[in-house]
C-alpha cells in the first residue's frame, strides 16, 4: 500500500455525457492509474456550481457523471469515487486556500479570465473567482502525488503547489506538492466542425461534439459531416490539415494505431473512407460504455450506495488533513 502513489482527480458534471474530449483528454488516464496506485476521483459538483445552477440537472448529471465513469472502467473496489459536496472537508480548506491565495495571482488565472469575459465580467460570481482555491483544497487534502488532467488544468495544478510551498513554508510541513500528470500526445480532441477549437461542451452547437451517451447513429453522422480540407491526403499535418489530423488523433487514441500507420493503411483512400473508419472505431468503442452506463442509471440506489461508500472513505483521508492543517494554524480543536 505505501509504495503505492496517491492519485487524485476531479470532473464537473456539467452535462449529461462527458465527450471524447473529456475521455481522452482525462478519463482515459484515470482508468490506467487505478492500476499500481491508491486513486481518488472525484465528481466536483460544487465546482458546478460556479456555472449556470438548475437543481434538476445537478442531480441528473451527477449521476450520469458516475454512471458514465464506472462504465468506463473506474472501479469501486480499485479506486475510491465519490462526490465532492459528500466530504465537507474539501470546504473547510477550500476558506483556507483563499485566505493563502493572492488577489494578484487568483486574477491571473486564464480559466476564469476566459469564463468570466465570455458572459461579460459584471455577470461573473465570486465562486467563479475562488474556483481554482476549491480545486487546490480538493488535491491537497488527499496527499496527492499525481493529478491527472489536461493540458488546459496545467495552471491550476501550479496555483495548487504553489499555495501547499507556501502554507509549508510558513506554518510547518503539511502537504503533499502534487504534480500535473498531462498526456502529452492526443491530449487535445478538436471540434469536428471547427478543428481549430478545442472540443467542449460549451461550444455553440453540439455538431462537433462526440458524446458518449449519444446514439451510435448520430455520433456516425457527427464523424462523417467533419469539416476537412480541399485536398484528399490522408496525413497528419496540424497547421495545413487541422480537421483530418484530428480524426487521425482520435483514430489512433482508440484504436491503438500508430498515426503512421493509419497514413499509410489509408493512403490509396479518399476521405470518405478514412471517415467512415473513424466512425466505426468511435462507435464500437462507446458501445459497450453507454450501454453500462445505461445500465447503472436504472438502479439509482445501487449507484448511490457505490458513492456513498467511496465519500465515507474520501472522508476519512480529508479528515486528518483538517485536523493537521486546524492544528497547524492555531485553531482551536
Ligand atoms: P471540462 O469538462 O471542460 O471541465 O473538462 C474536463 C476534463 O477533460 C479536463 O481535465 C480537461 O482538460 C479535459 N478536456 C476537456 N476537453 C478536452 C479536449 N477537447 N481535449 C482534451 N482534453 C479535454
Ligand atoms: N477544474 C477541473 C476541470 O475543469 C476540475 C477539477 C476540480 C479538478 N477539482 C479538481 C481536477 C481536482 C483535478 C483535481 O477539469
Amino acid at each position: 500500500m505505501s509504495a503505492q502513489k496517491r492519485i487524485l482527480s476531479g470532473i464537473q458534471p456539467t452535462s449529461e455525457s462527458f465527450h471524447l474530449g473529456n475521455y481522452v483528454g482525462a478519463l482515459k488516464q484515470w482508468v490506467a492509474l487505478q492500476d499500481g496506485n491508491d486513486a481518488f476521483y472525484c465528481i466536483v459538483d460544487l465546482h458546478a456550481l460556479s456555472g449556470e445552477i438548475d437543481p434538476t440537472l445537478l442531480r441528473k448529471r451527477t449521476l450520469a457523471s458516475a454512471a458514465q465513469l464506472i462504465a468506463m472502467g473506474i472501479s469501486p473496489e480499485k479506486s475510491t469515487l465519490f462526490v465532492q459536496s459528500q466530504v465537507p472537508q474539501h470546504n473547510q480548506l477550500g476558506w483556507i486556500m483563499e485566505c493563502l491565495a493572492g488577489i494578484g495571482e487568483a486574477s491571473r488565472m486564464t480559466q476564469f479570465k476566459d469564463k468570466s469575459a465570455k458572459g461579460g465580467a459584471d455577470s461573473a460570481r465570486v465562486g467563479l473567482f475562488t474556483y481554482p482555491m476549491l480545486q487546490a483544497a480538493d488535491i491537497l487534502l488527499y496527499q496527492a502525488h499525481q493529478v491527472p488532467v489536461g493540458e488546459d488544468q496545467r495552471q491550476h495544478i501550479e496555483l495548487t503547489r504553489d499555495l501547499a510551498t507556501r502554507f509549508n513554508t510558513r506554518f510547518g510541513d503539511t502537504f503533499r506538492i502534487p504534480e500535473g500528470y498531462i498526456l502529452k500526445s492526443g491530449a487535445k480532441i478538436y471540434d469536428l466542425q471547427d478543428p481549430t477549437a478545442k472540443m467542449s461542451k460549451s461550444s455553440g452547437s453540439t455538431s462537433g461534439v462526440l458524446e458518449i451517451m449519444d446514439t451510435p447513429e448520430s455520433n456516425a453522422k457527427k464523424i462523417k459531416s467533419a469539416a476537412t480540407d480541399a485536398q484528399r491526403e490522408v496525413k497528419f499535418d496540424e497547421k495545413a490539415k487541422p480537421g483530418i489530423s484530428n480524426l487521425l488523433t482520435i483514430h489512433s487514441t482508440l484504436s491503438g494505431k500508430s498515426i503512421a500507420d493509419l497514413e499509410a493503411e489509408f493512403a490509396d483512400n479518399g476521405y470518405g473512407d478514412f471517415k467512415g473508419a473513424v466512425a466505426e472505431v468511435v462507435v464500437e468503442y462507446f458501445r459497450p460504455i453507454r450501454a453500462k452506463a445505461l445500465e447503472l442509471l436504472e438502479d439509482e440506489a445501487h449507484l448511490l450506495s457505490i458513492l456513498h461508500e467511496g465519500s465515507r472513505k474520501a472522508r476519512e483521508v480529508a479528515a486528518e488533513t483538517i485536523n493537521t492543517t486546524y492544528r497547524n494554524l492555531g485553531i482551536v480543536q
